[in-house]
């Protein structure tokens, strides 16, 4: 398993190139199982959780072939059900079930289970395919779902933390070639929901007001092939950003949407880094001392989830004490110990981290757990005095292309250590 050396203290200037988002690619490979015409995605990250639902997609029967940031999907003839061990391997994968449900009236996948961020049950789900008239089996650590007929119906897709983001991908996508006009309530809002139905309506589907909490989608008897170039990363732009301001440092973001930002640019802003445009891309710099901040993480467009810990990471380096509250997932705190290696004072109570900050940072050997939580250990260990070597980065390599070659073009030092 690889790891990263990391020594601290460099600040990070130059441009980087913001890559296409994993969040919305996941979901548009799956869309392409809706049609059995060629689909050709375009910028799309050269990161494993891509390659693993490519891997899925061809298990299920597609034709899928790369070329540079170009995926290629042709789904003539599929199955309905996903093979056991590639699905558990990424929760992201859970939404095949829509599009088969939608295209096959059939779909049968191994349950995701939790992750160590959280229980993440898929309840809602599972009430999207209900209400749309198919029948769910839970048995033998699968979940099945069948229809002869969808028919289009109105659903509510609130949950214990809002919405759901997966949730109303897999509703759409089972929606789409349902009988008549399916209308969700209390949809999710995120820009990666709102470029899979920009996708889909390119391959011929009726979707309305997705971006808003009530989406509605007239049911059409088929869908064609279609080009897509996915949204840039928001997350990845917002984990650059906090980057500059812990290393007192300047980085444009290339292509990078201000609008997907809002939450994340105001938050930075109250804690003295600035994210400006500059033409079509965004710079951001530390502007001064930093500012303790109070960051709660809500569904979009409030402060995403996706960017807690690297905010974290960055409160830990400023004077005074910033409180931080994950609504999202119940046990999205896995990086805190870690931080605490590199002399970080966080305390948790329930769903609360009182992050007392400013004191000096240094290096020591720390293990990432998730993916975001990697992101705030490099993060950390770029501000911190000496070296940091981070373990276990095949979860950052999930989320993140090529992270430590873009850091280096920044002028950070770090080093990929490949175990042999
Ligand atoms: C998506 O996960 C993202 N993953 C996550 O990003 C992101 O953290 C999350 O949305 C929230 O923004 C992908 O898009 C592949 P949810 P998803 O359903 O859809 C509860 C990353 O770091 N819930 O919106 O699985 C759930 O437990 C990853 O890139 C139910 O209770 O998240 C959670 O508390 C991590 N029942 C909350 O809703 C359900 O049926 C939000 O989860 C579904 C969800």
């Amino acid at each position: 398993m690889d790891s990263f050396l990391i020594k601290g203290g460099v600040p990070l200037h130059g441009e980087v190139t913001i890559s296409g988002a994993k969040n919305a690619v996941l979901p548009i490979m799956a869309a392409t199982l809706l049609t059995p015409d060629p689909c050709l995605i375009r910028r799309v990250p050269h990161l494993s959780d891509v390659r693993f639902m490519g891997q899925i997609l061809t298990w299920l029967g597609a034709k899928v072939s790369y070329e540079a940031d170009t995926v290629r999907v042709e789904s003539k003839k599929i199955k309905g059900h996903g093979d056991y061990d590639l699905v558990r391997k990424m929760r992201g994968s859970i939404c095949i079930m829509g599009p088969l449900l939608g295209r096959l009236r059939k779909a049968r996948v191994s349950l995701p289970g939790g992750c160590i961020i959280g229980a993440r049950p898929i309840n809602l789900h599972l009430k999207a395919f209900a209400a749309l008239g198919a029948k769910i089996v839970i048995e033998g650590g699968y979940v099945q779902a069948t229809a002869k007929r969808l028919i289009g119906a109105p659903m509510f897709l609130g949950g214990r933390a809002g919405s759901t983001v997966l949730g109303t991908a897999n509703a759409l996508m089972a929606a789409v070639l349902a009988e008549g006009v399916t209308v969700i309530e209390s949809a999710a809002c995120e820009p990666e929901v709102v470029d899979l139905a920009n996708f889909l309506n390119a391959m011929g589907a009726k979707i309305c007001g997705a971006g808003s909490p009530t989406v509605t989608i007239t049911g059409v008897t088929a869908l064609h092939g279609a080009e897509h170039e996915v949204i840039p990363d928001r997350i990845e732009a917002a984990t650059f950003a906090i980057a500059a301001g812990a290393t007192h440092g300047e980085v444009t973001l290339k292509g990078a949407r201000a609008d997907h930002l809002h939450a994340v640019i105001d938050k930075l802003h109250d804690a003295g880094v600035e994210v400006e445009r500059r033409g079509a891309n965004l710079v951001a710099r530390r502007n001064g001392r930093l500012k303790s901040a109070d960051v709660t993480t809500l569904p979009y467009s409030g402060y995403p989830t996706d960017a807690q810990a690297q905010m974290m990471a960055l409160m830990t380096l400023t004077p005074g004490i910033s409180i931080i509250t994950e609504r999202i997932f119940e046990s999205r705190f896995m990086h805190v110990s870690e931080l605490g290696r590199l002399g970080a004072d966080i305390e948790i109570e329930g769903p609360t981290a009182i992050v007392k900050g400013g004191r000096p940072l240094s290096g020591a050997p720390v293990m990432a757990s998730d993916l975001r939580a990697s992101a705030a250990l490099v993060i950390a260990g770029l501000a911190a005095k000496g070296t940091t070597q981070v373990n276990r980065v095949y979860h950052i390599d999930r989320g993140y292309e090529n992270i430590d070659g873009k850091l280096r073009q920044l002028g950070a030092r770090i080093q990929r250590i490949e175990e042999s």
